[in-house]
């Protein structure tokens, strides 16, 4: 089969198509025939090693274990192993596996749900990781009707499923974006935008309940200080940190600070689960959760794809299309 490989650690440049064996399906895992996969900001840390502390993760010291890129995936099961019980060969699947550039990825079932009836396979393949975040980052938050909260990075992939979920908890929702992507976080159906390169949401004359941080790296005092007396800060990510570290720290160190502050400062280290995924699903099949593709690619221009996600340009979401 076909697939986007690397062998070393670096820039889009470092991946090529070749073509490799089809992945063997253990007995709890799902053959799934991809198409559509999804792109998100981690496929670039796992391609470039960066930051270090992910090679010391387990992602392989000195080059990828896994040479086929893409974790997002959306496609049709092929075959399944013979402890599967939740999928048939002929289903329409999304979830996550190791190495869904390619036209087929083998994923444990657990990773896996049907996808929506009311989503394209494109669609449904930008929905995992970033949704999954969304949805794990606000319930880690304690969303609640009514409470104003603050998403940071709305216009992101994380940050545009958060901001749809936040609104479907019933909750009154601030987006943070630029000034060119703010009609998308209103489009999503914030109720207020703010332009970060305009204005200082952290300048102490507003608080919010809840703040999902995924976007700028503001430190923990500035974050603090947008923050109500008993509010919640919930750390998803943000880029531009250490080359060891990327900004690690300053999700650890939250845990410290919440000990000694009335705020309730943490962080999240998101899982890929296909019982979260069939909650996105009935998000998605209620209408209250609508993915936003900004680009699509084929599977030959994925570095393409990856570049452009990295640049920070990509309004909401960017996918890559299988070969056919
Ligand atoms: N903790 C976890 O388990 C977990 C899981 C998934 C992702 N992450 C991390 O979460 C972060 C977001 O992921 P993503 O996939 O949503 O990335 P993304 O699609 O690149 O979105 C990030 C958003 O941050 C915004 N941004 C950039 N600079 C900013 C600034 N100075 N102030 C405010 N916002 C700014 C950008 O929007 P504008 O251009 O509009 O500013 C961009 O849309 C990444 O660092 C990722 O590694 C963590």
């Amino acid at each position: 089969m076909k697939a986007i490989v690397q062998d070393t650690y670096g820039s889009a440049d470092v991946l090529t198509m070749r073509d490799v064996d089809v992945p063997v399906a253990g007995d709890e895992d799902v053959l799934v025939h991809v198409h559509a996969a999804g792109v998100e900001i981690g496929v670039w840390h796992v391609m470039a090693g960066k930051p270090y502390l992910l090679r010391i993760m387990g992602f392989g010291l000195r080059k990828p274990k896994v040479q086929v890129r893409g974790r997002d995936v959306a496609g049709v099961v092929e075959a399944v192993g013979k402890n599967v019980i939740r999928f048939q060969p002929g289903d329409e699947v999304f979830g996550t596996a190791d190495g869904s550039f390619a036209e087929y990825a083998s994923a444990p079932e657990a990773r896996l749900a049907l996808k929506p009836q009311n989503l394209t396979f494109e669609q449904a393949a930008v929905v995992p990781i970033s949704g999954g975040t969304a949805l794990q980052g606000l319930r880690k938050g304690n969303v609640q009707t009514g409470q104003q909260v603050l998403i940071v990075g709305a216009s992101g992939g994380v940050g545009s499923f958060a901001v749809q979920i936040a609104k479907a908890a019933g909750a009154k929702v601030t987006g943070v974006a630029s000034a060119a992507k703010m009609d998308l976080v209103r489009s999503l159906g914030a109720d207020e935008v703010i332009d970060h390169t305009r204005e200082d949401f952290t300048d102490g004359t507003r608080h919010w309940d809840l703040i999902l941080d995924t976007g700028g790296r503001r430190s923990l005092s500035d974050l603090r200080r947008a923050l109500t007396p008993k509010g919640t800060l919930v750390i998803v990510g943000g880029e531009g940190g250490g080359k060891w570290l990327g900004g690690f720290d300053r999700n650890l160190r939250s845990g410290l600070v919440s000990m000694f502050v009335p705020q309730r400062l943490t962080m999240l280290a998101s899982k890929e689960r296909g019982e979260d995924f069939d909650a996105l699903r009935e998000l998605i099949e209620a209408g209250k959760v609508t993915p936003v593709i900004d680009r699509t690619y084929p599977l030959i221009e994925a570095p393409d794809a990856i570049r452009y996600v990295v640049e920070g340009r990509a309004r909401g979401k960017v996918v890559i299309t299988a070969l056919a």
